[in-house]
């Protein structure tokens, strides 16, 4: 309608030019009138059409504001040059200036500035309390849409794996057409733009700066991710009706708040509640003030603080740096020295009691007084077999875990998401993102050993190829604060696995530059697809490497045993000059132990 629109309306102007151009004026030459209704009926049609584009957050609403604009002053015009003498002039000229041309400037600033300020925006809630009811999320029930996989809008996505095939519709009619921003470069990204290509409702999707791989399912642009003025100036151009957040970075920097400020929606917590993960001091404050299960600790500044406090909890010691630390910053060791040496250097420490039992991370997405968990999911941190070796950003994962206790997730909402959210709401900082509660499955019940603000990764592979839920609707409700309304979230049956290809050298000093091929070959795999990680072009358009972790290999299949094979034969077409991979991802349940050194 919006495109007949404007056809209509270019179709129409020249004659109304013709007519007021070349016919003497007369009350009874008939092109008039029938000229009127034209333009009036034209003119309707174009504010109706406007008005029901914004209130759908449809970017086509500027053209036909536009349209209208162009008719308005046309009509005012043809009106004012063809009035009978008299008081026909007097009042076509009247009604120029008091209702067309006004009416004609306000469609033009809808045209030119976007129709954000006008649109039906969800104030953002910044209430003090917890209202909204849980939705626990793990069922499998409200499936709309039979649109076969890999055929979303962006429509170059690998292809579906899931024995089920994903459903896929827009959750609770919210949106009919989105545009996204996916802020980020690497696995998490590629994966969080997989899926929201794969959603009906995504009409558009941008990222910045994301990496070849998203090349394919977005349209890139250049930017710092955590320069706040950089991403709003690209959030003004492109206009999205969401913005989502990938990496922890640009969250502590701000920009999710930045964002919300200059009126657009974006999914990921402002800088204060960020501070979950930016701040481990600040996250066990929470914690403690929620009533939240954690290991008990205590922050220490100095080398006398951390000694007291390494006696107090005693062997194995567990030291972590207050801040970011990109994944370093956390020190389990036996060696007392070795310990001391961290909280040394770090300066600010978190010292606390060793938690023993195996590991799981727990998402969470958050409309800032609502939450719903996602699957838990398994992620392997260290980089050799056996979970042994140093620390790494995560060596491979997979979801749903057979030996979790099946409640796990609705326990983590109850005990952990929700006190915490209650907490920062009642700071004034309510959450809305993703909150990552990373769990240690003691044998005196769940502790959170750490909070991160975002999706993990590599989980988030594993955990968004298993939802079929449409992601941008749901990112989407959460941002607008607005996540009751979605509804339970759907999942494929099956499991999946992903195994993390690395540069050599990584973690300590990845080699970069290094051509990778058999991408291709690997995707061939029944079940498998291939996400960037570490990724770039060079100069001459080979796909080198470009970071540690370089490539997600993930596979899907009925059940873990099955994804992980796939998972392994498509990791074994992949080539590249020194890469390496663990080779017991999803090997078997989880091993037991955080790792000491
Ligand atoms: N209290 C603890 N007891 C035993 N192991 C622990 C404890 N705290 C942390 N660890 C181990 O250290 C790892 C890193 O700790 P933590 O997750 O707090 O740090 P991080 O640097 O924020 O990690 P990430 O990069 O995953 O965000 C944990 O995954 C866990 O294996
Ligand atoms: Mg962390």
């Amino acid at each position: 309608m919006a495109l007949g629109l404007t056809a209509g309306g270019a179709g129409l102007l020249p004659w109304l030019v013709y007519l007021a151009v070349s016919l003497p004026a007369s009350p009874v030459a008939w092109h008039w009138p029938a000229a009127w209704a034209g333009l009036d009926g034209m003119e309707a049609a174009g504010l109706a059409c406007t008005g029901v584009l914004m209130l759908r957050r449809d970017p086509r609403s500027r053209l036909t504001a536009a349209a209208t604009a162009a008719l308005l002053i046309a009509d005012a015009w043809f009106d004012v040059t063809t009035a009978p003498p008299g008081s026909g002039e007097l009042t076509s000229l009247l009604m120029a200036v008091l209702a067309e041309l006004p009416t004609a400037a306000l469609c033009a600033w809808l045209a030119c500035r976007g129709l954000r300020a006008l649109a039906v925006y969800p104030v953002a809630n910044t209430g003090p309390a917890i209202t909204g009811p849980a939705i626990t999320g793990l069922a499998s029930t409200r499936l709309a849409s039979t649109r076969p996989p890999g055929t979303g809008p962006a429509g170059t996505g690998p292809a579906g794996t899931g024995p089920a095939g994903p459903a896929l519709a827009s959750t609770g009619g919210r949106l009919s057409a989105v545009r996204v921003l996916v802020i980020g470069s690497g696995g998490r990204e590629h994966a969080l733009a997989r899926s929201l290509s794969r959603d009906p409702a995504v009409t558009q999707l941008h990222a910045a700066p994301g990496n070849p791989g998203i090349a394919e399912l977005a349209e890139l642009h250049s930017v710092a991710p955590a320069d706040p003025v950089q991403v709003i100036a690209l959030a003004r151009q492109t206009a999205p009706d969401l913005i989502v957040i990938g990496p922890e970075a640009p969250l502590v920097a701000g920009v999710a708040e930045a964002l919300r400020t200059a009126g657009f929606d974006c999914f990921g917590p402002d800088q204060g509640a960020a501070m979950v993960e930016g701040s481990k001091s600040f996250a066990k404050q929470i914690m403690t003030a929620a009533g939240v299960p954690t290991a008990a600790a205590r922050t220490c500044t100095g080398v006398a603080a951390a000694k007291a406090a390494l006696d107090e909890f005693g062997p194995p010691y567990v030291v972590k740096a207050d801040g970011l630390a990109a994944g370093k910053g956390v020190v389990v060791t036996t060696d007392r020295g070795e310990a001391l040496e961290h909280a040394a250097a770090c300066g600010t420490v978190v010292i606390e009691e060793f938690l023993d039992g195996p590991e799981v991370s727990v998402f969470a997405i958050a409309d800032g007084t609502t939450a719903v968990t996602l699957l838990p999911a398994q992620d392997y941190k260290r980089a050799y077999e056996g979970n042994a070796g140093p620390n790494t950003g995560g060596m491979g994962a997979c979801t749903p875990l057979a030996w979790a206790p099946a409640d796990l997730a609705d326990e983590t909402l109850s005990a952990v998401v929700q006190p915490t959210l209650a907490e920062l709401a009642r700071r004034g900082t309510p959450y809305r993102g993703l909150l990552y509660a990373g769990l240690c499955l003691t044998t005196r019940g769940i502790r959170v050993v750490e909070f991160n603000a975002r999706f993990g990764d590599p989980e988030a592979q594993v955990v968004l190829d298993r939802l079929s839920t449409p992601l941008g609707g749901l990112l989407a409700a959460a941002a607008a604060g607005d996540l009751a309304s979605t509804g339970k979230l759907t999942w494929l049956g099956g499991a999946a696995v992903t195994v993390v290809i690395a540069a050599e050298g990584y973690p300590a000093a990845p080699v970069g530059g290094d051509e990778i091929d058999g991408i291709d070959e690997a995707a061939r795999v029944p079940g498998s697809y291939v996400l960037h990680a570490g990724t770039a072009r060079d100069s001459s358009g080979r796909l080198v490497a470009s970071g540690g972790r370089v490539l997600n290999v993930v596979a899907a299949g009925p059940d873990q045993a099955a994804a992980r094979a796939s998972a392994y034969q498509a990791a074994a077409r992949i080539r590249m000059r020194g890469s390496w991979y663990r080779t017991d991802i999803a090997a078997g349940p989880a091993s037991g132990t955080s790792a000491v050194t």
